[in-house]
């Protein structure tokens, strides 16, 4: 919990010193769901980077119900978004950029 507060804090700081919309984007559509590094109810962005283009990133956000057998998941949980075009590019290099971390 005390962890939670101190991220808030961080976060909101960032936010504040103008931090990249792709961390914007993350944090309101997707961190209920994913973590940047740790396993929540869907994978962390350091598996997805490691594994995924840019351009399958987008698709499986785009439409998650046609791409997630091919991403070799037996059921798919994950919402659905209508992003802008912007949204999409800068979180997909938000992901990608947790390529190679821990
Ligand atoms: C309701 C929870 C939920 C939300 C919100 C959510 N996801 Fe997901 N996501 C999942 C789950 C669960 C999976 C695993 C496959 C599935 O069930 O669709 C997943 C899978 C993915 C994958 C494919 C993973 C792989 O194997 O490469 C990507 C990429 C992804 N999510 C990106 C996002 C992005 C970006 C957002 C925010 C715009 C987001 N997700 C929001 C639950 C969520």
């Amino acid at each position: 919990m005390k962890h939670f507060f101190l991220f808030l804090l961080l976060t909101s700081s960032l936010l504040q010193a103008g931090e990249s919309d792709g961390k914007t984007t993350f944090e309101t559509y997707c961190w209920g769901c994913h973590h940047q590094t740790a396993m929540a109810f869907g994978p962390p962005f350091t598996r997805i980077a490691q594994k995924r283009t840019k351009e399958e990133i987008i698709a499986y956000i785009i439409s998650p119900k046609s791409m997630y057998k091919k991403f070799g998941y037996k059921r798919s949980v994950m919402t659905q978004f209508h992003l802008s075009n912007k949204e999409l590019e800068t979180i997909s290099d938000y992901i990608l950029s947790y390529k190679g971390k821990k």
